[in-house]
């Protein structure tokens, strides 16, 4: 038997034979095409995935017993150890100045409830000068690069979906002025979508109805994609983990870098206080002496509107999946190792599909189940794992919904909020009302600043102060 027909003969003898029902009306290259599709299916994998999740409903399978709220590192601002911050940012300092970090963004996901229909990394974001998410990303490694005198390395995690359009976009914008030697893209791994019955969903004739497999993917994909050995060549020790959707933070943060340091930490988080018990964002828990974090909608209602003594949220810690992540760590998890495997989650989806006849069927409700990984659920896994406190404001305004909460005109706002706190404390003669809003819209290139330390010096280096009004762009 060919490896071909040996391909056949496992897909029926899996029950999955119906993947090449129309094989004799299929040309050799569209054989070609779905051969391709299917090989990279583990179909012993997707057999034990369909065990667990498809006979109930899959928080069947989510333990609950015993959660707690996780500990975290208060911030000096609510009564943290002032002291104890100060020596976090040395150490942080001193390991961007060595070289030692690097940034790694997650831009895999297809944006659906944006309604975006371009990698959502490339939708126009800064209020005036519409920049991308990318270009902010980008111009902020710039700056952190010049002022550390090291080329920091990008990591971006792409899908099968999106990889073609996000490096067109970065060579259409020649890199936004970094060296290519330093931005790496690697392209997550897939997953068969199935139908609630675990049969393999076709696209098309020829065509398996695939789907990236979560941004836990990207910790294989970091290691089989060669981006450790970069990092291993050029000593990186950790990278800061951070979402597509999200302008907002300071992925070169020292103090944040710092602690993951200071723990030996093989991965450690940021949290923000949660707005609301039904804001949509994971928790982080303690559940026998591991650190997890439960998604939104795993979280029973009971314990996400429980609160303290006080009258406080009890389960607090919000996740915005920022993270440090050490590069060993990820090379031990990516590796897949039976004691580090990352768990399957179900997700119920939409999928295009074909009919019996071949014809095309754009499906109303959800036919199909995908599975993702979360690289959150590396977490229990990782040695010294530690979370510290933010600030909202600083940290968080991710686009995820085109109007309202987590929306682009929210995001843009809370961008001029940020430049306007930091041009307040550096002096600048600026009101703002109680949400810190200026009034007016004005920008700040990441290229002027891209913290309050670094808007602070770029102010009293300027010999011309202007006039900070309607418009102005401080580049
Ligand atoms: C996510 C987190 C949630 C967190 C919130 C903060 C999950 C399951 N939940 O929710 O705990 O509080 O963000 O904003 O992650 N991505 C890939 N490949 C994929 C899927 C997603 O790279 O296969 C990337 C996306 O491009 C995006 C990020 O992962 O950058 C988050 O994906 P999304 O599905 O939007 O997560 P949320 O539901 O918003």
């Amino acid at each position: 038997m060919n490896n071909e027909s040996r391909l056949i003969a496992d897909f029926a003898a899996a029950g999955q034979g119906h993947v090449f029902a129309f094989w004799d009306q299929l040309d050799a290259n569209a054989r070609q095409r779905l051969l391709a599709d299917a090989s990279e299916i583990d179909l012993q994998e997707l057999e034990q995935l369909c065990a667990i999740h498809l006979d109930d409903s899959h928080s069947a399978t989510l333990d609950l017993q015993g959660l707690e709220p996780a500990p975290y590192i208060v911030h000096p601002d609510h009564g943290g150890d002032v002291e104890l911050w100060k020596r976090a940012y040395l150490l942080g300092d001193e390991a961007l100045r060595n070289g030692k970090v690097a940034a790694f963004t997650v831009a895999g996901g297809q944006g659906t409830r944006l309604g975006f229909d371009a990698p959502k990394g490339t939708y126009p974001t800064s209020p005036i000068l519409r920049k991308s998410l990318f270009q902010i990303f980008a111009e902020k490694i710039l700056s952190a690069s010049r002022r550390y005198g090291v080329p920091f390395h990008w990591f971006i995690l792409t899908s099968h979906v999106n990889n073609a359009d996000t490096v067109a976009f970065f060579e259409e914008h020649n890199f936004f002025g970094l060296s290519r030697d330093v931005v790496h893209f690697f392209v997550q791994g897939r997953m068969p979508a199935v139908t609630d019955q675990g049969k393999i969903i076709l696209a098309a004739k020829d065509e398996i109805a695939m789907t990236p497999d979560g941004h836990g993917g990207s910790l294989r994909a970091m290691l089989r994609s060669g981006a450790v050995d970069i990092m291993r060549k050029a000593g990186i020790e950790m990278v800061s983990y951070f979402q597509v959707d999200n302008p907002l933070p300071n992925f070169f943060d020292p103090a944040f870098i710092g602690f993951h340091v200071m723990h030996a930490s093989d991965m450690s988080s940021k949290m923000i206080p949660k707005r609301s018990p039904d804001e949509k964002i994971g928790v982080f828990c303690h559940q026998k002496g591991k650190l997890k974090v439960i998604e939104y909608s795993d979280l029973p209602e009971a314990l996400a509107t429980e609160t303290d003594e006080s009258g406080n949220i009890r389960f607090i810690s919000g996740s915005i999946a920022l993270h440090v992540v050490s590069r060993e760590f990820i090379a031990r998890v990516g590796g897949g190792e039976a004691d580090y495997a990352l768990p399957f989650h179900r997700a119920d989806k939409k999928v295009p599909t074909i009919d019996i006849q071949g014809n095309p069927v754009k499906p109303e409700k959800p036919n199909g189940v995908k599975f993702e990984m979360f690289v959150f659920d590396a977490l229990p896994y990782a040695k010294h794992p530690v979370v510290m406190e933010f600030h909202r404001k600083d940290e968080f305004s991710p686009i995820k919904n085109p109007e309202g909460l987590d929306s682009p005109a929210a995001c843009s706002r809370d961008q001029v909020c940020q430049w306007t706190r930091w041009a307040i404390a550096a002096g600048v003669p600026l009101q703002a009302d109680e949400a810190g809003w200026p009034g007016f819209t004005w920008e700040v290139s990441p290229l002027f600043a891209d913290s309050q330390a670094a808007f602070d010096a770029a102010w009293n280096a300027l010999s011309e102060k202007p006039e900070i009004k309607e418009g102005t762009v401080l580049r």
